[in-house]
């Protein structure tokens, strides 16, 4: 059962092969006719890189440059009209014939390619004479145009040759005996619109297969070509139309066929399919389904693709994402910041590093506010709220301790009143801290007081109320909030004027995170030298009443308008509190009053603020008001207790011999060339 199929199988086979030569060759003997829809299987008479491949294409040139290709059928065809003499009598009429084709071209440019392919109508099979390259296998140098060639031709060239008079490098011409073309026209066609059609460009290297036809009418001595894409019907209008009697040229029996040659470029000129007529009217249809299909991309085609195109594209795509990925590390690690469990009850306090980023405009320089003790301070706007902020930044080494700073910072952050900075929220990154305040748009206090800036001078009318201002907001510290926050840091650089001009109480409390005080015995002294209450030399233990000493020497500033220490004319180092006292001794206290006042302010008010920062500042810790007390001597309430003069001067000198205060001092020189010394605190910390 199984054989007989086979068998059954074989036999159709064979039967169709021999079907198809029949086809193919059957009707040349008498009308001079035939079709290849394909040439598996066809005898052609080939010479050069021509060939037929497996898929049936013939295939006139494989891309080796500087070779030709030549293909005939295999036998001569009758031209001749009546006569059965030998071929190249004169007096020989050329009948009418018809000639179809369909090409490819292939080349592994994509807009250059070399040099084409003829049709041809010769009395010789033999081209071995002829050349490659521009003279496209057909000619040679001494032959071309030669008129005993009687060579009838249809070019599709691909390259404009100016020795040919070429007109461009894509034209159709007709050819008689040489490549010097008798009409050639841009290869296209004239599309078949409902307006009578219009010219169509085609592109002959376009690696899609098109079809030609040659129809010579020996009536009225015309050769027509006419071009068209595959898909296309043969278009009414041909592309040429050229007077030419072939009698002269074409001899009673010729060869038909193609010649084909490459130049410098890797081309590939096919034959799709063929059919031809002599004096028969229109050539055979050619089974355009039963084609050999172009292959896609030519083998060299391809490994230029593999070579060049892919190594560039994938290194392209590998450049590009390493690029991406280090942006996105880049960008990932600009705002990395450090977030554990523990904080997540302190989120409302927390703000993105981003955010911070964003509205200091990355931490630019034009942003900075000040240089402190423990870091830089910034200025910012939060991008969401347009809220404007300072930020500063600390750099904290280690983790140790930070959970209870950041408590610490949130519990003060809870702290409002009207004379006090809120801090309004924190942010961690790998041993740095951020600290996020209000914004005070008029500065610290400093720069008003000791002329940087060119500040205009404050009136004494704003100082005594900035003395109460900060005042009340270290009362409120001391004994109104919930628990009991000693400042540690009061300064004139640390009390802040908000837009309004009040005066607010900065960095409250801070101090103290910095000193993480488990062994009280390695506790440094924090705060700023010159407000420093002798009692820290010893003890080293910040109480309401060392906030209340430092309170004093600030008042003093603010009213005299001198530093805690300074230097006089001489160069010598001066206590403001000595100096004040001074002056206290010789009954001549207004004289310690700020020149820049000019005299200007209330003798009364500028007596009580001096007497009470001397109080304040008594070296007996016993001998200081706390901050209720204060405020009521300030507001006049209470009167102002009478200072025992000699007494006082004489403790004061006993306890700055036998306590080492002096010495203390002199240990942190005023270095600054500002005669500011409050940096001492960043040093004791870099100890520890
Ligand atoms: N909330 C704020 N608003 C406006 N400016 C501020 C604010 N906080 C600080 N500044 C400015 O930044 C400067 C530096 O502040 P910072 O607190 O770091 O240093 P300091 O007060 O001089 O010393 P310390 O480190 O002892 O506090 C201040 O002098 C002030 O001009
Ligand atoms: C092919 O054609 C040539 C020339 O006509 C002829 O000699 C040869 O026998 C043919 N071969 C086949 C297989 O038909
Ligand atoms: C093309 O044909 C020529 C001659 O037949 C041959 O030498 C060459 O190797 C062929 N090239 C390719 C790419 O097949
Ligand atoms: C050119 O071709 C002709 C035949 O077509 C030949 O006789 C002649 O020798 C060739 N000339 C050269 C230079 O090869
Ligand atoms: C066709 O090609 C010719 C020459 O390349 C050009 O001048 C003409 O504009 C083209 N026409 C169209 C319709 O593309
Ligand atoms: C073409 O030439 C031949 C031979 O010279 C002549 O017999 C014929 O009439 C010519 N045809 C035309 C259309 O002129
Ligand atoms: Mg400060």
């Amino acid at each position: 059962m199984k054989l007989i199929s086979i068998y059954l199988l074989v036999l159709c086979v064979v039967g169709a092969n021999e079907l198809l030569v029949v086809a193919a060759s059957g009707n040349d003997g008498g009308g001079g006719r035939f079709v290849y829809s394909g040439f598996a299987g066809a005898n052609l008479t080939l010479d050069g890189t021509a060939t037929v491949t497996p898929a049936g294409l013939l295939e006139l040139t494989n891309g080796t440059l500087q070779l030709k290709g030549h293909a005939f059928h295999p036998t001569p065809l009758r031209f001749g009209f009546g006569s059965g003499g030998g071929g190249g009598g004169d007096g020989v009429v050329v009948r009418s014939f018809s000639a179809s084709f369909v090409f490819g071209i292939l080349s592994a440019y994509p807009d250059m390619s070399a040099h084409g392919i003829v049709f041809l109508v010769s009395p010789t099979t033999d081209f071995s004479a002829a050349l490659a390259s521009q003279y496209l296998g057909l000619v040679n140098v001494t032959s071309n145009g030669d008129a005993r060639n009687r060579i009838f031709a249809v070019e599709l060239d691909t390259l404009q040759q100016d020795e040919f008079r070429d007109i461009n490098d894509n034209h159709v011409g007709v050819d008689i005996n040489g490549l010097v073309s008798l009409q050639s026209t841009s290869a296209g066609y004239y599309a078949a619109d409902i307006n009578g059609g219009g010219f169509r460009n085609l592109t002959l290297i376009s690696h899609e297969a098109m079809r030609v036809w040659v129809d010579y009418d020996a009536g009225d001595a015309r050769i027509d070509v006419t071009l068209a894409p595959l898909a296309v019907a043969k278009p009414v209008r041909p592309l040429i139309s050229a007077a030419y009697n072939l009698s002269s040229v074409i001899t009673d029996t010729a060869y038909v066929g193609f010649s084909s040659a490459t130049g410098s470029f890797n081309s590939r000129h096919y034959v799709l399919g063929w059919s031809f007529a002599v004096d028969g009217g229109p050539a055979p249809a050619i089974d355009v389904a039963k084609l050999p299909k172009l292959p896609r991309e030519g083998p060299k085609a391809r490994s230029k693709f593999l070579e060049i195109f892919l190594p560039i594209a994938s290194a392209a795509v590998v450049l590009a994402m390493g690029i991406l990925v280090i942006l996105l590390v880049r960008r990932r690690k600009r705002y990395t910041e450090l977030r554990e469990d523990w904080e997540v009850e302190f989120g409302p306090h927390r703000f993105p590093y981003k955010d911070l980023h964003h509205a200091t405009q990355g931490f630019e320089s034009k942003c900075l506010l000040g240089v402190g003790g423990f870091g830089r301070v910034y200025k910012g706007v939060l991008p969401n709220s347009n809220v404007e902020i300072a930020v500063k930044r600390v750099s904290h080494d280690s983790s140790q301790g930070v959970k209870e700073f950041v408590a610490e910072v949130v519990s003060l952050g809870r702290l409002q009143h009207c004379n006090l900075v809120r801090l309004l929220g924190y942010c961690r990154r790998k041993g740095e801290l951020m600290l996020v305040y209000e914004y005070m748009s008029n500065g610290s206090l400093d720069k008003y007081l000791h002329g940087q800036d060119n500040k205009p001078t404050l009136s004494w009318a704003q100082r005594f109320q900035i003395i109460k201002d900060i005042a009340s907001g270290l009362l409120y510290l001391h004994e109104e909030c919930d628990k009991v926050v000693i400042h540690r840091d009061i300064k004139a650089s640390n009390v802040l004027l908000d837009n309004e001009m009040n005066a607010r109480l900065g960095d409250f409390g801070l101090a103290r995170l910095y000193d993480h005080g488990e062994d009280p015995q390695s506790t440094h002294v924090v705060g700023t030298i010159g407000y420093l209450a002798p009692e820290l030399g010893r003890t080293s233990k910040a109480t309401p009443l060392t906030d209340v000493f430092a309170f004093g020497t600030f008042i003093l500033e603010v009213t005299c308008g001198r530093r805690p220490i300074y230097h006089d004319s001489h160069g010598t180092q001066v206590m403001l509190v000595d100096w004040v006292l001074d002056h206290w001794h010789k009954q001549s206290l207004v004289d310690t009053v700020d020149l820049k006042l000019h005299g200007e302010f209330d003798v009364g008010e500028a007596c009580l603020v001096l007497k009470l920062g001397l109080l304040c500042s008594h070296p007996f810790i016993n001998a200081r008001p706390d901050m209720r007390r204060v405020m009521q001597y300030l507001k006049r309430e209470v009167a102002l207790p009478e200072l025992m003069p000699t007494s006082m001067s004489f403790h004061m000198l006993a306890l700055m011999q036998n306590d080492g205060f002096d010495s203390y001092v002199q240990s942190y020189p005023s270095s600054n060339s500002k005669g500011n010394i409050s940096t001492a605190t960043s040093s004791l910390l870099e100890e520890g």
